[in-house]
């Protein structure tokens, strides 16, 4: 049977001294003021100023983000020193996690057993978790079915500065990151609505996680005909997967809210191929709220959440739901159907109806909801939709903190008009393709009721057309991160 590589974990511990001890690399960061770290420094001791001469010379300037790759002339102590370019200006918690995860990705072209990443003293201690999630991040790739290993893990990457307990926070926060691009990443006949929920059992074996799903018939018996009419058209059925983790006593949880489609054809309102080919990642949602349930349920964050994955694959067959069909959903609101290829907030409806019934504080879903919303933002910027201006300006600072690209659109009452239905309570497709965002947002709102709710429509950012040196091309990963920043710095 067809098996993807499985993750290969490093050992990662603190190493004292970065130049003494036989390594095979040391990573460090320079930057343009061409000032010596004290790794540097002691190599310049130990080389008779051979780094001060490269400085001089201009070649190693610190650019942001360049990356040179020495040969030690060291006898002992490290074969190679990789100098990382952090720039000219004051550096940020993104910068900790992408010039660590530069560094490894660059690392990672051929076999080497110990890496010691010395970046934690050009960046203040706040951001040492970041170096971390940063290295292992780097070492999840989307080339899963090659014959020949597409990169070489190190054997132990060691942390020069960082504490024990430091480095595993940030190894969950990475792993965290690679467990939701790994399930993005597999493809459609890998992840598929009962397969997801199977997996999200299995990663979350020996957590403190409780995990509940609901399968066809149990869906049919809580009334998810709208979960239930997306998935009428594959072989497939569809699931509803509920993560609990109690860490914080008696209040009221935090819900975080996934779509799940496993696969997007379009259903009858069919894609064309071009637009199609990514639509493994239609789940991306759903696979955030899995990253963060994990990583929030090891790092012991003392919160209560509970995390929704609405599942279903959207596909084209005689038992297709169809345009002009109504459907009513759990929380009573009747939809009608103008195109089956708005399907994710259908999917939506009754997950939300869920989430709610859950007497949340508050409701934070993501979802590739939306070409619109790429078209308004482009690729790399998450849209914010919301009922409620302080959730949404909590999220957007943990956003700004870890450096995740974040806009907000408006929820003007204007909109609402247009999701109205000549036939049902509201329709499933706005006005024409103007404020398609939007509308389908404002869709969304009609099943969060009075809870605050925040939509994160990460069409653009989920999914990468092309690398960056600080990951790979495919799934990315996005909002992991700062949504675990918005847990933790919630009051
Ligand atoms: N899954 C798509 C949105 C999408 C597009 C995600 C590109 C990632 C990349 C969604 O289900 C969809 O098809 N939306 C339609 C809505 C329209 C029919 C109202 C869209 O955006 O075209
Ligand atoms: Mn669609
Ligand atoms: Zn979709």
């Amino acid at each position: 049977m067809l098996e993807s590589t499985p993750f290969e974990i490093p050992v990662f511990r603190p190493v004292t001294d970065p130049v003494s001890e036989k390594t095979d690399v040391v990573v460090v960061g320079l930057t343009e003021s061409g000032a010596l770290t004290p790794t540097l420094s002691a190599i310049d001791g130990l080389t008779d100023k051979w780094i001060s001469r490269l400085i001089e010379l201009g070649q190693l300037r610190g650019k942001q983000g360049e990356l040179s790759l020495l040969a030690s002339p060291l006898s002992d102590g490290p074969v190679m020193i990789l100098v990382v370019g952090l720039g000219n200006k004051p550096v940020t918690r993104s910068d900790a996690f992408e010039s660590s995860a530069s560094a490894i990705r660059k690392l990672v072209d051929r076999k080497r057993d110990r890496v010691v990443v010395s970046l934690a003293e050009s960046f203040p201690e706040e951001f040492q978790e970041q170096i971390v999630a940063g290295a292992v991040s780097a070492c999840e790739v989307q080339a899963l079915y090659q014959a020949d290993p597409p990169i070489e893990v190190p054997a132990s990457i060691e942390f020069s500065g960082i504490g024990q307990a430091v480095i595993d926070r940030g190894a969950v926060i990475g792993q965290s990151i690679n467990q939701t691009r790994r399930l993005v990443n597999e493809p459609p006949a890998m992840v598929y609505p009962a397969s997801f929920a199977e997996r999200v059992e299995e990663l979350a074996a020996g957590t403190e996680l409780q995990i509940e799903v609901w399968d066809e018939n149990k869906l049919e018996a809580e009334g998810c005909r709208s979960i239930l009419a997306v998935g009428a058209g594959s072989s497939k059925p569809p699931r509803l997967v509920i993560m609990r983790y109690q860490g914080g006593g008696n209040e009221a949880p935090l819900a975080l809210v996934g779509k799940g489609v496993t696969f997007d054809s379009g259903g009858l309102s069919l894609k064309p191929s071009d637009a199609m080919v990514d639509m493994k990642c239609d789940m991306a949602g759903a696979a955030t709220v899995v990253g963060v349930m994990l990583a929030a349920a090891k790092l012991g964050l003392r919160k209560n959440l509970i995390g929704l994955c609405g599942l279903a694959e959207n596909m084209v067959s005689g038992d297709s739901y169809k345009l002009g069909d109504v459907i009513e959903t759990r929380s009573g609101k009747t939809i009608e159907i103008l195109n089956t290829d708005a399907e994710g907030r259908v999917v939506l409806a009754d997950t939300l109806d869920v989430a709610v019934q859950c007497e949340p504080q508050a409701i934070v879903d993501l979802a590739t909801l939306t070409g619109a919303c790429m078209v308004a933002l482009g690729t790399e910027v998450v849209g914010m939709m919301t009922n409620d201006q302080a959730l949404c300006d909590a999220v957007r600072q943990a956003a700004e903190v870890q450096g995740e690209p974040v806009w907000q659109l408006p929820m003007f009452e204007l909109y609402d008009e247009k999701v109205k239905s000549k036939v049902a309570d509201i329709k499933n497709v706005g006005e024409g393709r103007w404020g398609g965002a939007i509308t389908a947002a404002k869709f969304l709102e009609n099943f969060v009721g009075d809870v605050p709710w925040l939509h994160l429509d990460i069409a653009g950012p989920a999914f990468a057309e092309s690398p960056k040196s600080h990951r790979d091309a495919g799934a990315t990963g996005v909002m992991v991160r700062t949504l675990l920043q918005w847990i933790a710095s919630k009051d």
